[in-house]
């Protein structure tokens, strides 16, 4: 059964575990329908529908896929791309009047902002189903959603997933998040939604960009064990997943300020040279400086088949969220 149908998605808790499975699912059915040439039967299944993205931050995949998912589904998208000038929120139109008007010209919203809580304040305002595709320091939960489909299928070779059809049991895990995990939205969602499972998290990062409080607090409460560091190296030794995050550059209030902080972690191929064989390299993108490109050839390195995986993920939320399977 179907439960997110008309459903704003805000917070990955907003999600059971159960939800997160079937969306993982139909995912990868959509992946495999693609895969067989399916393409004219998948794009009947919102055709006459509208999805409206309003991004007032900068996005390459997180647009991109939502609209190429909604292209692959049959539907049509309108999109602002810079909604911060090119829309009137320029003249000081709030968020509240803006759902106001979209809820007329859409069936579903994505909208990221830089406001944490933004996304709620259009779901309060618009009677359509509202997504959030990023709302400043706060929560990315489709990330999440990618990311938890890209370690089930980023398994070593010989690992128990190998019994299950190729995915990796997501019990068991220990993942390393490495980076900004202060300011870093993706980690907060990723962090909330591993917990539905027993995992290890190892949090590296430097004490004053560390994992917020009250989400460590969060995960210990379901269960998950959380170590926390400044040295990733150690933590790679036994972590299944290496999720990398860039240090937030627009989070920062000086420029001085990022500085202190640029550079702190880069992987290179020689820094997990001692790393547990088959750990799955995982970025949610953009990068800067915090993988070295020697890391690209490794196969374990996985972060340009996660952002492709990001389309299946989009196209399974926005099916199911309006009614479509
Ligand atoms: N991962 C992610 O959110 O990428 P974009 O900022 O390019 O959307």
């Amino acid at each position: 059964m179907n439960t997110l149908y008309n459903r704003d998605l805000i917070s990955i808790d907003d999600l059971t575990k159960d939800e997160i499975e079937s969306i993982l699912v139909q995912a990868a059915e959509f992946e495999q329908r693609l895969a067989r040439g399916e393409r004219h039967s998948v794009a009947q299944l919102l055709r006459d529908y509208l999805l409206a993205t309003i991004f007032y931050e900068p996005s390459t995949r997180t647009r991109l896929s939502f609209e190429s998912a909604m292209n692959r589904l049959g539907g049509r998208v309108l999109s602002v791309a810079e909604a911060k000038t090119s829309s009137s929120a320029a003249k000081g139109e709030t968020i509240y009047d803006t759902g106001r008007m979209l809820e007329s010209y859409a069936d579903v919203l994505v909208q990221r902002h830089p406001a944490s809580g933004s996304a709620r304040a259009l779901a309060d305002a618009a009677a359509v189903p509202v997504i959030n595709a990023g709302d400043g320091t706060g929560e990315h939960p489709s990330q999440a959603l990618l990311d938890l489909y890209t370690i089930q299928r980023e398994g070593a070779a010989g690992s128990p997933g190998a019994s299950r059809g190729g995915l990796r049991p997501l019990d068991g895990l220990h993942v390393a998040m490495v980076g900004d995990l202060k300011n870093g939205r993706t980690v907060h969602s990723l962090s909330r939604a591993l917990s539905h499972w027993k995992v290890e998290f190892s949090f590296v990062a430097p004490p004053e960009l560390a994992m917020p409080q009250d989400i460590v607090d969060f995960v210990r409460e379901r269960g998950a064990t959380v170590n926390q560091a400044t040295d990733m190296v150690p933590a790679f030794k036994t972590a299944d997943v290496a999720y990398i995050t860039r240090i937030q550059q627009e989070r920062f209030a000086t420029p001085e300020d990022y500085m202190k902080y640029k550079g702190v972690y880069v992987i290179t191929a020689q820094v997990l040279k001692d790393a547990k064989p088959g750990i799955a390299i995982m970025h949610p993108l953009p990068r800067v400086d915090e993988i070295s490109t020697d890391v690209d050839t490794l196969a374990n390195a996985a972060y340009f088949r996660q952002a492709r995986n990001g389309v299946f993920i989009r196209m399974a939320l926005l099916a199911m969220i309006l009614g479509a399977v």
